[in-house]
């Protein structure tokens, strides 16, 4: 970082002062991980000078013989990791992945039956202030109110009475497993196709700790970051076959790449594409089903300690690395206590709870992760610790007293388990 020091003082103080947050909090927001030095390296190269438009050995570009090696390397490992048919790697961020997965399929109007953000879903599952809202129809499939799951059941009945062209599963705050399996029958049975955002779970789906969907799904689309703990960025995967024309020009996978490019994005980012490579080669190792089997274990116990603290989790618990607690039995609100848990050097995010009477600014809820924790190496008796002080701090939200007690516990558990840089 010599250059940018010597350079732009106020950018390179701003950076420093970001890693040192990152070195002495406890990071629980579920969508955030910590990568290894070797996908910082990759994601800092100098491939981000490069143009390349177009795929491996399609270039409208010259001098791409090397972009060419990692982007085939990021394909190659992706289809190994994942077992898919195809593998598109460079989307942007998630957000631009859905998009061309869309465009690949279906056209402006068309029905889309996908999870209702306020119960878990993502903005572009059909928020309407989101291109997904403004340019298809959607329809939305919450929780149970009771069980606070979703219904196999209710997905049915609407999208035998909806008939959409789309059915999307996926989710950004849901800690229960998907049947995937169900969800592609309920798609046979009305003629839809089947698509799955996993990018909350693919790093415990590559482990196999979670249901896989790239079986049943047409199209799984994914950010790169979160479990699967590489850089910011995300990928398509797919069948190669067009169910509904298999006779076309194109099959799904070449109106996936299309979609891409030059559908709706111009140049692949080379560097971060270089970084997926480096990603994919490190969820192939043994070792990181070990992690990914510790992150469960570690939101386990997370849940555990905090339900027998007296919080009340929705749905009763969870199956994966996020949860959600609803915070307003103890008198205060989500926004109230990710600012305390801040105070105290613990990073989470406020959270709409399903059938929240409360705004999305201050909602009913926190949702908290164990991913990056589980990086840094953190095990079950740091889970149990951190519980705890989350309880104290919710119990005290404004007494300064127990929020600084609290910041110099937790400052020394962030020295024990020190970040990889
Ligand atoms: C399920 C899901 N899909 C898509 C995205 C969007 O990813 P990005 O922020 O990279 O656009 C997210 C991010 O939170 C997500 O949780």
């Amino acid at each position: 970082m010599e250059h940018l020091k010597k350079f732009d003082s106020e950018v390179y103080d701003a950076v420093m002062k970001e890693l040192d947050r990152q070195r002495n909090v406890i990071e629980l927001v579920a969508s955030e991980n910590i990568v290894s030095k070797a996908v910082l390296e990759a994601t800092g190269s100098w491939l981000t000078n490069k143009y390349s438009e177009g795929f491996p050995n399609k270039r409208y570009y010259g001098g791409n013989q090397f972009i060419d090696i990692t982007e085939q390397l990021a394909i190659d490992r992706a289809k190994k990791l994942f077992n898919a048919e195809h593998a598109n790697v460079q989307s942007h961020s998630g957000s631009s992945a859905n998009l061309a997965a869309y465009l690949a399929i279906l056209q402006p109007g068309d029905t889309i039956l996908g999870m209702d953000l306020a119960h878990g879903g993502h903005l572009t599952h059909g928020s309407p202030v989101n291109f997904s809202g403004r340019l298809f129809k959607f329809v939305s499939y919450g929780v149970e109110k009771e069980s606070e799951r979703v219904s196999m059941d209710v997905v049915r009945e609407l999208a035998l009475h909806h008939k959409p062209k789309l059915i999307l599963a996926g989710f950004s705050a849901y800690p229960r497993h998907l049947d995937f399996k169900e969800f592609r029958h309920i798609a046979d049975e009305v003629g839809a196709y089947f698509m799955v955002d996993m990018a909350h779970v693919a790093g415990l789906i590559a482990a196999k700790l979670y249901p896989d969907p790239v079986p049943y799904a047409d199209i799984v689309t994914t950010t790169t970051h979160k479990t699967l703990r590489g850089p910011r960025g995300a990928m398509i995967l797919s069948k190669t076959l067009d169910r509904f024309h298999p006779d076309d020009k194109k099959n799904l996978a070449q109106k996936i790449d299309f979609a891409v490019f030059p559908g709706s994005q111009g140049g692949p980012l080379d560097h971060v594409i270089a970084a997926k490579a480096v990603a994919f080669k490190e969820a192939l190792e043994p070792s990181f089903v070990g992690y990914q089997r510790q992150v469960l274990k570690n939101a386990q116990i997370l849940a555990n300690v905090l339900s027998e603290n007296g919080f009340r989790l929705v749905s009763g618990g969870t199956d994966n690395h996020l949860m959600l607690v609803d915070v307003t039995p103890k008198g205060i609100t989500g926004k109230v206590a990710e600012h305390a848990l801040d105070e105290a050097g613990i990073c989470c995010n406020k959270n709409m709870i399903p059938f929240d009477s409360r705004a999305p600014f201050d909602p009913s809820g926190i949702r908290l992760g164990s991913p990056a924790v589980t990086t840094r190496g953190m095990k079950e008796q740091e889970m149990e610790q951190i519980a705890q002080w989350i309880s104290l701090v919710l119990k005290n939200p404004s007494d300064k007293h127990v929020l600084e007690g609290v910041r110099k516990e937790v400052l020394d558990l962030c020295r024990r388990f020190p970040l990889p840089y």
